[in-house]
């Protein structure tokens, strides 16, 4: 079979096409020929340095894929032959509380991920696509969706009438944005383009700024709630925005902290004179995944894919990531 590996190189040129062996599923374990995968921000970080996140040896990125059930190992009772399946982000991590071990699971990291033809995953470590989804579609869910779906509901417990301050249009605001709608949650949305902003209008952002022409954005954000602040903020920009995030949340409000697509400092200060309860998110488990495709379902939520690349020109779509011209999900699809 034809699979993607890293771990020789840097830069985007690390990601070489080689000839591997079918894996055979042991245990508790299934052989899924993929159909899509989606690519994460992450993935390209760690295609680019694999070096930085201890990868020495040869190792297969990406942790978002969806395919058909080929075979089966031993003891494997909840599927058969020919089902339709999405990857957990991790293997591990089936509900409860994130732990070392779990962490230990991720797909595209610390074990093998899923750009390659065929990939064993274990039974614990899939979830059945529902009618409603393409093999494409049911890709961008793994990482983007259930982080999301993590930062603004679950961990941040944003309700129907709250505010939800998102930042930039890509896979995981993106997602938070089509959740926030069916779950009647305001968004204020920036990003670095007006094009961008328009398009994020039409999916029900009701407050837009752009960032590059507004660099205090977090004053606008004041603005548009009254002074008040917004009560859930989906941080994905990290330490070069998070000051700003803060600036911008209510007293008692929520950042979500998911990235680190940018570099800077904190004082800590006003976290503790406002009370904002500042959260570390990863990802999220599998029963929470299982919800959030429920939700996807029953709202008939259609993922944002900005371009389908084919398998063979794969680095196709990791140039278009880092380029930064998308606006939602890039996808990678298996002849
Ligand atoms: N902790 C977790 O579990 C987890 C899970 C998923 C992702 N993440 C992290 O979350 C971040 C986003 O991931 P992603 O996959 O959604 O990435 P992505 O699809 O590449 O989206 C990145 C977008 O962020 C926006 N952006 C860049 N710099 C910005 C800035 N200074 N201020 C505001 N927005 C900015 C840009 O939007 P515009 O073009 O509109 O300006 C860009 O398109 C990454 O750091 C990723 O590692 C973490």
């Amino acid at each position: 079979m034809k699979a993607y590996v890293i771990g020789e190189g840097s830069g985007l040129e690390a990601l070489t096409l080689v000839e591997r062996d079918v894996p055979k599923p042991g245990p508790g374990e299934i052989l899924v020929r993929m159909k899509a995968n989606s690519i994460n921000y992450r993935d390209l970080l760690t295609i680019k340095n694999a070096g930085a996140r201890g990868i020495t040896d040869q190792r297969i990125p990406n942790s978002d894929g969806a395919g058909i059930v080929e075979a089966l190992g031993e003891g494997v009772t909840h599927y058969q032959a020919g089902d339709r399946v999405v990857g957990c982000f991790f293997q591990d991590w089936v509900s409860g509380p994130i732990t070392e071990k779990t962490m230990m699971s991720a797909l595209g990291g610390p074990i093998d991920g899923v750009l390659a033809e065929y990939v064993v995953l274990k039974e614990q470590g899939v979830l059945p696509i529902p009618e409603s989804l393409s093999f494409e579609q049911a890709a961008t869910l793994p990482c983007a969706a259930v982080t999301a779906w993590n930062c603004l509901i679950e961990k941040g417990e944003a309700n129907a009438g709250d505010i939800a301050l998102l930042l930039g249009t890509g896979g995981v605001s993106i997602f938070a944005q089509q959740i926030a709608k069916f779950c009647g949650i305001q968004t204020i949305v920036t990003s670095s383009s007006d094009e961008k902003l328009e398009r994020v209008k039409k999916l029900g952002a009701s407050t837009l700024i752009n960032y590059r022409d507004q660099p205090d954005w977090e004053n606008a954000v004041l603005e548009a709630t009254n002074g008040k602040g917004v009560d859930v903020v989906i941080e994905v920009g990290g330490a070069g925005t998070l000051a700003k995030s803060v600036e911008a949340v209510r007293i008692g409000g929520t950042v979500s902290l998911v990235g680190v697509l940018t570099g800077g400092t904190i004082d800590p200060t006003s976290i503790m004179r406002k009370s904002v309860k500042l959260q570390g998110i990863y990802v999220g488990p599998q029963d929470m995944f299982a919800k959030l495709i429920r939700a996807i379902d029953y709202n008939e939520l259609n993922p944002v894919i900005e371009e389908t690349v084919a398998f063979d020109n794969a680095k196709d779509a990791y140039r278009l990531m880092e380029s930064g011209q998308h606006f939602g999900k890039i996808v990678i699809a298996f002849s």
